[in-house]
């Protein structure tokens, strides 16, 4: 027996492993980073040899994989670590056969890859066949998103969960911790001295999260029906950045310290009061427009979508976290599809200077804003007030700004990279524990209710191509602020 560890990826012939498990792991091999020895087994319905499912993730590298071409003898090796078993993961057949398969395999992944509703059964399944108790080595599995639909039903998937396996063997994965822009948020904040000291109430005015796709649902009309934006991005990648955010500095850059700092943010965050929604909360969905000079459909036009749906596709909230650091502090989150532009940003905007000697009005001085950047043209910005060259002394803003691809140069790893080789290693410190997700889903519990029971006021409200629902402005407005211009 030797140390190799093995990958068992329940789901293997979906978009995900295709899109982006199969090229992280190509690339963590190419780049070689990748523990050997190692073996992936590929586990799904449909009947194929391993050669078959080879030549499809061969496909899949070249499409998709960050680090090309696969150089032939290079993949040869890799794919030699690549095999196929088909066979159902509802079904408990399944098991011994690949406890059979993983004989003299200590150290065991296994990723839940397949649609959510499956989450449950597989980890019934590797409870029941004794495989989510390793004897030699380690035995983890990777739950992937979306964690529940509720704060019900994730507490009741995190219920089973510890029936069968122990809270230090289960990563529930957000990729969009993984992403190098979004880890950089804390070696911002903890590796530098000069933001901690404005890091807080007296100087912060306020912080603005937004996360704007320009596509629509695509090919995924039917899950985005159930899920909507609060689910599909607030939930879980929003909240996750709103506590790098505010979390207080861990003793430790360790799982548990890290975990748990992130875990006061959210018992910190002021309830939303179920009869006040509407001040915390807007919802829109986009109707037809340009996006890109494009003429593009609807939302309740796109495959899959009921003519008549009140799902939302655009949500914009305010919360409050209450501590010593950030009370009265808002923080706003936006986030839609088929919006203007694809960005994803954190602005912390930080209060105007108490007086203003120079001969211009405090009104038309901007306030500093810091922005980083997560995607696209990942990097950060410093926007301060400058003296325009000339004999009058006039002041216009100028922006400091850091690109990653400037000076690291190259493309940043892929978030599924680090991701996968931190659950290979044993560190979850960038995957969710139990407790968020459930705090998480806590919070957002008011506004799922009613949004679920009251129909929206008026659905289609923004256009495709634009930043959202007028109500989305206004709602700003009536705090005296407004969107940042993307
Ligand atoms: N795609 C992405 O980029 C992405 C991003 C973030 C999160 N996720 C999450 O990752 C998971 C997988 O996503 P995906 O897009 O790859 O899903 P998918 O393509 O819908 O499904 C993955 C595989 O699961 C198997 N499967 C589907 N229904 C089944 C059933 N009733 N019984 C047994 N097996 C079934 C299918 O394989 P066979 O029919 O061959 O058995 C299918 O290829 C989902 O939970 C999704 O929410 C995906």
């Amino acid at each position: 027996m030797d140390d190799r560890f093995t990958l068992v990826i329940f789901g293997a012939t979906g978009d995900l492993t295709k899109r982006k498990l199969l090229p992280a792991l190509w690339s963590l091999y190419q780049g070689r980073t990748l523990p050997e020895p190692f073996s992936i087994l590929a586990v799904a319905r449909g009947e194929m040899t391993s050669e078959t499912f080879r030549g499809r993730m061969r496909e899949a590298v070249a499409a998709f994989a960050r680090i090309q071409p696969p150089s032939e003898a290079v993949w040869e090796r890799f794919a030699s670590c690549l095999s196929y078993c088909a066979g159902d993961p509802k079904d408990p057949a399944l098991y011994p056969r690949l406890g059979k398969a993983l004989e003299g395999h200590p150290n065991r992944l296994f990723y839940c890859a397949t649609p959510p509703s499956l989450y449950a059964t597989i980890v019934t399944n590797l409870g029941g066949s004794g495989l989510a108790r390793g004897r030699d080595g380690f035995t983890r599995i990777i739950i992937e998103k979306p964690f529940g639909r509720d704060l019900e039903s994730a507490q009741e998937l995190n219920g089973l969960i510890a029936g069968v396996f122990r809270e230090r063997q289960v990563y529930r994965i957000d990729h969009y911790l993984g992403k190098e822009t979004v880890q950089n948020i804390l070696v911002l904040r903890f590796a530098n001295g000069i933001f901690e000291p404005l890091w807080n109430r007296e100087h912060v005015d306020h912080v603005q999260i937004t996360v704007g796709e320009s596509i629509g649902v695509e090919s995924r009309g039917p899950y985005y029906e159930e899920a909507g934006a609060l689910r599909d991005m607030v939930q879980n990648h929003m909240l996750q950045l709103l506590c790098l955010i505010a979390m207080e500095p861990p003793v430790t850059f360790d799982a548990d310290p890290v975990r748990d700092e992130k875990n006061k943010v959210m018992r910190a965050l002021k309830p939303i009061e179920p009869d006040a929604v509407d001040d915390s909360a807007v919802r829109g969905q986009y109707g037809p427009g340009y996006v890109g000079g494009q003429r593009v459909a609807g939302y309740r036009d796109e495959p899959g979508v009921r003519p008549d749906s009140t799902t939302e596709t655009y949500a914009a909230l305010k919360l409050f976290v209450q501590n010593w650091r950030w009370a009265g502090v808002p923080f706003y989150l936006r986030t839609g599809k088929r919006l203007a532009k694809r960005v994803s940003e954190i602005a912390i905007q930080f209060k105007r200077t108490p007086h203003l000697i120079f001969r211009r009005d405090a009104e038309g001085v901007d306030p500093n804003v810091l922005v980083l950047r997560i995607q696209p043209d990942e990097g950060m910005s410093l926007t301060v007030e400058a003296k325009t060259p000339g004999p009058d002394l006039r002041l216009r803003p100028v922006t400091m700004d850091f690109r990653y691809g400037a000076v690291f140069g190259g493309e940043p790893p892929e978030a599924y990279e680090r991701l996968l080789l931190d659950a290979i290693n044993g560190d979850p410190t960038l995957y969710a524990r139990g407790d968020w997700v459930e705090h998480a889903w806590a919070a957002l519990e008011p506004v799922l209710r009613r949004w679920g029971s009251d129909p929206p006021p008026k659905f289609p409200n923004y256009e495709a191509g634009s930043w959202g629902p007028p109500e989305a402005d206004a709602f700003l407005e009536r705090d005296g602020r407004k969107w940042r211009r993307l």
